[in-house]
Order: C-alpha cells, then sequence, then structure tokens
C-alpha cells in the first residue's frame, strides 16, 4: 500500500504582505501532516474514489466537479497523461482546517504524491507545489503561493510572488511553540479584509507592507546567521503592523501578551490571522512556562515545533 504525507506550514513574517509581492518567510510543521494512503479498489471500472475522513466526505471522481481534492486528481492525472485508475485514496490530516497551518495545502499535496507514485512518476517538489497551487487558487482566489511551495519542498523558504522560491537554512535550529486560538478563520476573508482596506488606503496599506518587507529580510539574515537573541523584537515588530493592517483580533492579543509575559522572546501571529494561530519563540528553559501561559490564556491547543534541525 502506498502511504505519502506532507506538513503543515507557519508563516513566520511577511503574511498578507506577501499577497502585494512584497517576501515572506515560511518554515514547514513537521510534526503536524496530512497523509494519503491508497488502496487498489476491488470493483473493475470503478474509478479513482478519495474518502476525505476529516470532512467526512466521500468524492468519486466521475461524479464530483466541484472539490479541491478532486481537482487535485485530476490535475496529476493529466500532468502525467494518465487514465483514471480503480483505486481508493484516503485522506487524513492533524492540521487544524483553517487555522492559517496550510491545512487545505497539505492534504492536496499528500493527494498528489500518493497518487503520483501510484501511478509511478513521483511528482518533484516544483511539480506538486504548481499543482497544489492550482487548488489552493480554487480555494481562495488570490493566493500568494506561499502555501503550496514551503509544503511542497518541506525546506525554510524565502518567498516572492511570480518567483522561484529561495530555500534557507538556519543557522541553528528556533524552537517555536504554535498556539491555536480555536477560532476558525478562512483565509479569504481575512485577505479580502485587507484588500478592502487597501482599496481606501492605498498609501498607508503600501508603507505598512514596505515595513513588513524590511522586517522580513532583516529576519532572514538573523536567521541564516543563527542569531537567535534578535528574532523575537522582529516577530514582535511584525506583530505590531499585523495589529495596524485590522487582521489581529482581541484572541490573538491575548496570546501574544500571555506569551511575552511567561518568558517568549517574541509572539505573532501566523497566516490569514483574525483568529487562527499564534507562533511564540521559545528555548528549551521557558517553552514549559510560556506553553501553561498560553493555555491559561485560553488557547485550545498548542503545539511545540523547531525549524532548522537537519
Ligand atoms: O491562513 P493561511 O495559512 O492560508 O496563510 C495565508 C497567508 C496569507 O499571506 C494571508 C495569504 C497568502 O496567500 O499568502
Amino acid at each position: 500500500m502506498i502511504s505519502t504525507s506532507a506538513p503543515g506550514k507557519i508563516i513566520l513574517f511577511g503574511e498578507h504582505a506577501v499577497v502585494y509581492n512584497r517576501p515572506a518567510l515560511a518554515a514547514p510543521l513537521s510534526g503536524l501532516r496530512a497523509t494519503a494512503s491508497i488502496e487498489e479498489a476491488t470493483t473493475t471500472g470503478a474509478g479513482l474514489t478519495i474518502r476525505a475522513v476529516d470532512l467526512d466526505t466521500t468524492i468519486r471522481l466521475q461524479e464530483s466537479a466541484e472539490h479541491g481534492l478532486a481537482l487535485m486528481a485530476r490535475l496529476v492525472l493529466d500532468r502525467l497523461g494518465a487514465a483514471e485508475p480503480t483505486i481508493t485514496v484516503t485522506v487524513e490530516s492533524a492540521i487544524p482546517i483553517a487555522g492559517g497551518l496550510g491545512s487545505g495545502a497539505a492534504v492536496s499535496a499528500a493527494l498528489g504524491k500518493a497518487l503520483s507514485a501510484h501511478l509511478g512518476a513521483p511528482l518533484d517538489a516544483p511539480a506538486l507545489s504548481e499543482l497544489v497551487y492550482e487548488v489552493e487558487r480554487f480555494y481562495h482566489g488570490t493566493p500568494s503561493g506561499i502555501d503550496n511551495t514551503v509544503i511542497s519542498y518541506e525546506k525554510p523558504v524565502y518567498f516572492v510572488r511570480g518567483r522561484p522560491p529561495e530555500v534557507f537554512s538556519l543557522g541553528m535550529p528556533v524552537q517555536l511553540l504554535v498556539a491555536d486560538t480555536g477560532i476558525p478563520s478562512p483565509t479569504h476573508e481575512a485577505v479580502g479584509g485587507v484588500r478592502a482596506r487597501w482599496q481606501h488606503e492605498r498609501d498607508r496599506y503600501e508603507a505598512l507592507f514596505d515595513r513588513i518587507a524590511g522586517i522580513v529580510d532583516t529576519a532572514r539574515t538573523v536567521l541564516e546567521a543563527g542569531a537567535v537573541g534578535q528574532l523575537g523584537p522582529l516577530m514582535t515588530a511584525n506583530q505590531h503592523e499585523l495589529e495596524a493592517m485590522g487582521v489581529s483580533s482581541p484572541a490573538i492579543g491575548r496570546l501574544v501578551t500571555a506569551a511575552r509575559s511567561a518568558g517568549s522572546l517574541g509572539a505573532k501571529l501566523s497566516g490569514g490571522g483574525v483568529g487562527g494561530n499564534v507562533i511564540a519563540l521559545v528555548t528549551a528553559e521557558s517553552a514549559d512556562q510560556v506553553r501553561a501561559g498560553l493555555l491559561a490564556a485560553g488557547a485550545v491547543a498548542v503545539y511545540q515545533t523547531t525549524i532548522g534541525e537537519g
């Protein structure tokens, strides 16, 4: 049986501004993954069936026009010039849905990897990323392309829309806690809100995006140099710009403040914001205390992740 997986992701710096052609930094969440496994179906000619366990949905490719997972399967078959096989693909994900952690892109990527492996032609990262981007467009109109990229490459990336992604290495591992506000926040709504405000106040928003671009470029240098001590203030500065952009919320603010009071060196929302997740920079010594502070401030789940390992 073929079984493949793809990680979730966090945006370290630069969300939203990345939609407006500024750079952003993102990293895979290796411990939170979506998986796809394939079984040969017993009925001849039944075609491809996708069991989306978390959505409690079964999709038959021959019948389904309007589903992102069906679109992903069709894109893979078209890319490989392959006929529809008679198989069942089961897709599952440990990544919370609509939490800014790339769950949609991860399930599409896992499905694309499994199906292409089954057909004997596993897609490489650039090809997989391209197809997942098409599905992201189907879900939310104007994605920057950062989610599909980091999830397909499974490496930290410096990303500018329309340019090949730059994979980069960290000078030392960085430990983060990812805290879920428990408030689902569809990305397209947060992105649509920014667009509406940008249309009214173009100069102010362009200046905000420029300041974020400056933070992103500094953060890349700091990460590559392994100067983790300088990272916290940059995260806090990025959070302030996101607040000014109107994509923070009281729940996000509570978690950011709680993390900092409990000893985190910097914290910010990650992804679309409004709800979703907050990331907090920690050390081995501060992690337990910060986790406790986040839970006490209302986080419904806290995951620990280390980026830049190995
Ligand atoms: O909420 P997420 O994880 O899908 O992240 C969205 C990131 C944005 O910059 C807000 C949108 C985008 O397309 O880059």
